[in-house]
């Protein structure tokens, strides 16, 4: 499969609507919409499309995670505060049987204690923490590299 014919749902957990104003000296000034633009942009660039949503309420995002398993081939997600919380959104992931790859802006385990666990990591391909709003381009490449290798060897299986 070329990422031509890929579809990526990018989910934002709580609170990173304030991007660019919230704890500044933690998540940097860039804004949501900003980073949407860019994760938008890269998406035309390598020809996949990319919808992004962000909602400070668990159970909208759990329902978008769902729709997710009727046309999307992988999901990036920032669970925010809900990664040290959420059994029902780790669920929500797991029921999509989609690929998952969790970033986050800070290096959540440069932070306090409760930061270190996440409910999602062990769902996910891979999770990719502290490098800001560059996580998530790091994040989009990772999961189409690994929906690329997933595809060849599914080709490869068929020869
Ligand atoms: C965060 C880290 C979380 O611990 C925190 O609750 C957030 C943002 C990050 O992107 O660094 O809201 O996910």
């Amino acid at each position: 499969m070329s990422s031509e014919a890929l579809s990526i749902l990018v989910v934002h957990g709580p609170n990173l609507n304030l991007l660019g104003t919230r704890e500044p000296e933690v998540y940097g000034s860039v804004t949501l919409e900003e980073i949407d633009d860019q994760l938008e942009a890269a998406g035309k660039q390598l020809g996949c499309q990319v919808e992004c949503c962000q909602s400070n309420h668990e159970g909208v995002l759990i329902d978008r995670i769902q729709e997710a398993r009727s046309w999307a081939n992988g999901i990036l997600i920032n669970p925010a505060g809900l990664t040290h919380s959420s059994v029902a959104l780790r669920d929500a992931l797991l029921a999509t049987e989609l690929p998952v790859v969790e970033v986050h802006l800070s290096n959540v385990f440069a932070r306090e204690a409760f930061r270190h666990h996440s409910y999602v990591s062990g769902i996910a391909v891979g999770v990719i923490s502290g490098f800001g709003p560059h996580s998530y381009r790091l994040g989009l490449d990772a999961l189409l590299a690994h929906l690329d290798a997933q595809s060849e060897a599914v080709s490869d299986a068929q020869d």
